[in-house]
């Protein structure tokens, strides 16, 4: 059943409105990219949730209510302690780097009652081109038929620019994640343009500003 239909349309402004009002006051290098982040997952009932690289905690703040609507689990993961970063009930923090949880990954989720399967992933954390490599290698194997990916700083410079003119110091990253999914895809892609493509079963969409953000829906 869609999303929409279980909740009322007001219940979802409120919760966009939040998250916008979260983006204009904390302006980070994904605050551009958090409201998409949002409506991109309310097409896709969720039951498992993946976060590879929680930081400050700004995806979390969306993911989890993405979770929260869905009565999904959250699943969020970093070699640094963030577990504070969110106090969701259904979201379980795994302090570890995310190559080494994905080898005991099934394990884990049925040590706890849950199937490995992944129907949302989101990965921002390295952004170095083996690392990246490694993440779609480990991680994508536990990805749902139908599902939804997303990738942060697939643009990455010296300096990154947001949609209302500002801008922010970033790095340069040789291009690590577009990189590693141009080979996983087997194409090749303009990280310095907006597109909406469809390659070998996805649907990519990928938004420019504020260090680059892509969205593949299979
Ligand atoms: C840019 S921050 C994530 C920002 C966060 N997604 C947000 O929206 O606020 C990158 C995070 O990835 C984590 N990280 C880097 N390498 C990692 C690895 N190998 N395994 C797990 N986490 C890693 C870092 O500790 C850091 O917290």
């Amino acid at each position: 059943m869609p999303l929409t239909e279980t909740l009322n349309r007001e219940a979802l402004r409120k919760i966009v409105r939040k998250i916008r009002r979260r983006a204009e006051k904390k302006k980070t290098d994904i605050s551009d990219h958090l409201e998409t982040l949002f409506v991109e997952s309310l097409n896709l009932k969720s039951r498992l949730i993946v976060e590879l690289g929680v930081g400050d905690g700004e995806s979390t703040f969306v993911l989890e209510r993405v979770a929260n609507l869905w009565g999904a689990k959250l699943i969020s993961v970093d070699i640094e302690d963030r577990a504070d970063v969110s106090s969701f009930r259904d979201r379980i923090f795994v302090h570890e780097d995310d190559i080494a949880f994905a080898a005991r990954f099934p394990s884990w989720c049925r040590e706890r009652g849950m199937e490995p399967v992944i129907d949302l992933l989101f990965i921002d954390t390295s952004h170095l081109y083996d690392h990246t490599v490694s993440e779609i290698r480990d991680w994508f194997p536990y990805l749902a038929p139908r599902c939804k990916v997303f990738f942060h700083d697939t643009n990455m410079g010296e300096i990154f620019v947001r949609k209302d003119g500002s801008t922010g110091k970033g790095w340069d990253n040789q291009r690590g994640v577009i990189r590693a999914i141009e080979e996983h895809l087997g194409t090749t892609l303009n990280e310095k343009t907006d597109f909406a493509l469809e390659h070998r079963g996805w649907f990519i969409r990928h938004f420019s500003i504020c260090s680059g953000f892509l969205v593949m829906d299979r």
